[in-house]
């Protein structure tokens, strides 16, 4: 399979019976992978905000998740959770979307700001229809993103507020002088201006955000994209509703009505695409091995819907200055039972952290067009980093891939070729092997590999071209099962381990990737 990411992936489905690396004995049934990493060919950074993260009015995400308000005895910062916070710094989030989702056509901003005691309701009318007491507004936000270090992403109201509502709002967030939503501002606690670079007009305005045709969606970008405004020194990076999955009709009309020769009303478009669950069960933890094939099958396929929407956008802007924010992403599988199904609190397992793995090297192979991914998120919603439960919180399987993958955050893209077996179950097969490569400013080069195959090793000999590694070292995700997942009594069941299985060698290293593992490698040269 020749990918438009240069890694190839040839099928070579020979054992590798009784083989004898330096590593030592390998499986019976452990099967070799050639990878040449070209780390004299970088020339495209991983934006770090492909790391980036989503997190909406629904559920649990916010309230509880988030925030538990200044008086609770959940240890917290202004209302929000300290343990929570630490976490996400630890895996360097770097940009957080918010308010949704779809909750964000819906949402009024006004009513969430001024003192808490006095802001209005409102029915969350997409998630359970549960009442929203809109005690997490703007300054709530914007200091959960002080707090994290991360950039806030604003996604404003398109399908049911006014144009009116969204250039205030962008007015009372950033304008210095005197001015009526400043002035607020300030009333409400906070003199200085705040900094805010990513504003999103709208989400899923073909679904849920007004169901609407591209061209209709078009000419309304048009319109309320017109009043959102650069105060001062800030820029504004306006991003339009993208297309689900492979409506690339959508991606066709607004990169037509959209961008007009040097003339671009938009510098991002946000794809969204959900690969789904198992083929027989939606459970996030009971599923069979063929629920496993058919969910990383559904991770696999967002390397074609990107080549598709890359095509159509290289065609009317060749030099790609409108970026691919691809800032709604993951695995969703049945709630938790005994859950409100509009919450949608999901567990997260082994097979959640491979289909992380798997979609970040694809987002970093595609570095040239994709400046920022948001997995959806963050918080005790879909594919989460982090549940809580009262004042306990985990990290799930997903959380740690991020932690391992954060040695890539604004690295040089190094390009890679891969020639690997097949994983081969029943009728069915997919590539084993997924990878990608960087070269941090430091000048380390990091490989993360995913080995899908739940059954076999593979042994992975690596040509380093235009480096001569001198140290390798490592960290491998894995578990016993497939449906390993952490628990609250057991938060730990899956969890990073220090990865001895690599060696240099003349040329680059080899090493032996156990089966349905996640290993990430750091070569020092
Ligand atoms: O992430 C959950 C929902 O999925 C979002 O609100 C919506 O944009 C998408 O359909």
């Amino acid at each position: 399979m020749i990918t438009a990411t240069k890694t190839r992936v040839m099928a070579v489905t020979f054992l590798a019976a009784a083989l004898t690396f330096s590593s030592g004995l390998i499986a019976a049934e452990s099967r070799m992978a050639q990878v040449t990493i070209k780390a004299d060919q970088g020339k495209d950074t991983i934006n770090r905000n492909i790391y980036g993260h989503f997190s909406e009015h629904l559920g649990t995400c916010i309230y509880g998740g988030y925030w538990v308000g200044p008086d609770s005895p959940i240890p917290n910062t202004r209302g929000i959770r300290n343990d929570v916070v630490q976490a996400l710094r630890a895996i360097k989030i770097p940009v957080l979307r918010w308010p949704g989702g779809c909750f964000a056509d819906e949402y009024h901003w006004k009513d969430g700001i001024g003192p808490r005691e006095n802001r209005p309701t409102m029915i969350n009318t997409h998630w359970g229809g549960v009442t929203e007491n809109n005690h997490f507004g703007t300054h709530e936000f914007l200091d959960l993103c002080e707090q994290l270090g991360c950039e806030p992403y604003i996604c404003g109201n398109l399908g049911s507020g006014t144009i009116e509502e969204m250039q205030d709002w962008v007015e009372y967030i950033t304008f210095d002088g005197k001015s009526p939503m400043a002035d607020l501002r300030r009333k409400n606690g906070r003199e200085e201006p705040w900094k805010l670079k990513y504003f999103g007009v709208g989400n899923e305005n073909w679904g849920c955000g007004g169901n609407m045709r591209p061209e209709y969606y078009a000419d309304q970008y048009k319109r309320y994209q017109t009043y959102v405004r650069n105060f001062g020194d800030n820029r504004i990076f306006k991003i339009a509703c993208g297309p689900s999955g492979a409506n690339y009709e959508w991606t066709e009309v607004l990169m037509r009505e959209l961008v007009s020769g040097r003339r671009m009303m938009l510098q991002g478009l946000a794809p969204h695409y959900y690969c789904g669950t198992g083929r027989k069960s939606r459970s996030a933890t009971q599923f069979t091995e063929a629920d496993w094939l058919w969910n990383l099958r559904g991770a696999l396929r967002i390397e074609e819907l990107l080549a598709g929407h890359e095509k159509i956008m290289d065609k009317y802007d060749p030099q790609k200055r409108v970026a691919i924010m691809f800032d709604e992403w993951g695995a969703w599988h049945a709630v938790e039972p005994g859950t409100n199904p509009g919450f949608l609190y999901q567990q997260n397992s082994l097979r959640d952290a491979m289909v992380a793995g798997l979609t970040l090297n694809i987002f970093n192979n595609h570095a040239a067009r994709v400046k920022m991914a948001n997995i959806a998120q963050t918080v005790n919603v879909l594919q989460a980093m982090i549940l809580t439960d009262g004042p306990r919180m985990l990290l799930t399987p997903t959380y740690h891939v991020y932690y391992l993958y954060r040695v890539h955050h604004d690295a040089t893209l190094l390009p890679t070729e891969l020639a690997g077996p097949e994983y081969v179950f029943e009728s069915d097969k997919l590539p084993a092997l997924n990878v990608s490569a960087s070269r941090d400013s430091a000048g380390k080069v990091h490989v993360s590999l995913v080995n899908i195959d739940p059954h076999h090793a593979v042994d992975v000999k690596a040509q380093l071209q235009g480096l001569t590694a001198k140290r390798i070292s490592g960290q491998v995700l894995t578990a016993g099962a497939i449906t390993a997942h952490n628990t609250f009594d057991q938060p730990t069941a899956v969890e990073p381990a220090t990865f001895t299985d690599a060696k240099v060698t003349e040329g680059g290293f080899r090493t032996t990737l156990p089966a349905k593992s996640i290993v990430v490698l750091e070569i020092e040269s």
